[in-house]
């Protein structure tokens, strides 16, 4: 990876890609990106569109592409997939988005391209599992969104019961992005204060917490039957992973990390907070869990197994 001149390409210029693409323009993180889908009129629209924003800004080079394109690439960011309806499930997508990612891959790999996957298409653990697999990449040069976005969730729920700023609050969702993860309360802290023990001192009951975990399982639900999909916070979270990339910055996020043992699993991508960098990921930071957690984590893993199982069977 060139440190003075990074290209980034973006397979899936739907509602999630294409407000990745003005958030990695926005904060000027690549000096090229290239933008790939099916549909070509959109992309050479949405590419004409983010250059007006160059003058101010970098990339200075954005344009729409073929696969080809993804030979010199330092990232690709895969967000190509069918998206959630209202009510529909992450994993009731997992056999149409694994035949996508399978017709995505395949042409990325005929390039010759060798950096670093980042998946955030549904269900997105095991579609990064599935990228891994489909190219043979080293593990930690696949990474998956993971919990990044539930996280953020999590962080913005807790400020508002706290009183706090939500970049404050460190706590992560853990296991599926989807309806099995949890919230590792046990680990979260405010200001290097216990959640647990603030609290107990605020008075914040064990019911309102796991209330609040709940909320932050469902949110995605609740902005899908409002405003039809959700798109700005994962748009941040896939900005802000690829940031850890780009810039090789070791930043410890939550994402979707392939397991070597830590947790108790093998063979699997979940999520868990990992150090992040050009490598990819770099490690995985095994969180203290309780004893619920622990459970959480056994029974989110072993539900994603079975579906990858019979997903990629
Ligand atoms: C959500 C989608 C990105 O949780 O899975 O909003």
């Amino acid at each position: 990876m060139s440190k003075n001149h990074q290209k980034v390409v973006l397979i899936g210029d739907g509602a999630v890609g294409s407000s990745y693409a003005f958030a990695m323009v926005q904060q000027g993180l690549a000096e090229e990106f290239a933008i790939i889908d099916i549909n070509k009129d959109r992309i050479h629209g949405d590419a004409l569109d983010l250059e007006d924003a160059t003058p101010f800004t970098s990339p200075k080079l954005v344009y729409d592409a073929d696969y080809d394109t993804c030979g010199d690439a330092d990232l690709v960011v895969i967000t190509a997939g069918v998206p959630q309806k209202p009510g529909e499930t992450r994993i009731e997508l997992v056999d149409k988005n694994l035949k996508i990612m399978k017709s995505v891959v395949d042409p990325i790999m005929a390039s010759g391209f060798d950096g670093i996957f980042l998946v955030a298409a549904n269900p997105v653990d095991i579609l990064t599992y599935a990228v891994q697999k489909f190219s043979g990449f080293p593990k930690n040069k696949v990474v998956g969104s993971g919990t990044s976005l539930d996280s953020a969730r999590l962080r913005v729920a807790l400020a508002k019961k706290f009183g706090v700023a939500s970049p404050d609050v460190m706590a992560n969702m853990m296991a599926e992005h989807g309806d099995t993860e949890f919230a590792a309360y046990s680990s979260a802290t405010i200001g290097g204060k216990p959640l647990l023990e603030m609290a107990k001192e605020a008075g914040v009951t064990d019911e309102e917490l796991l209330q609040i975990e709940d909320d932050v399982r469902h949110k995605a639900y609740e902005i899908i039957n409002t405003k039809g999909a959700t798109y700005y916070g994962v748009a941040t979270c896939l900005m802000r992973i690829s940031r850890a990339i780009l810039r090789d910055q070791n930043a410890v996020l939550p994402v979707g990390a392939p397991m070597n043992g830590e947790y108790g699993l093998e063979d699997i991508y979940i999520g868990t907070p990992a150090v992040i960098n050009a490598s990819g990921v770099a490690r995985v930071i095994e969180v203290p869990l309780n004893e619920r957690e622990q459970k959480a984590m056994a029974d989110s893993a072993k539900a994603l197994k079975k579906v990858a199982t019979n997903g990629l069977a």
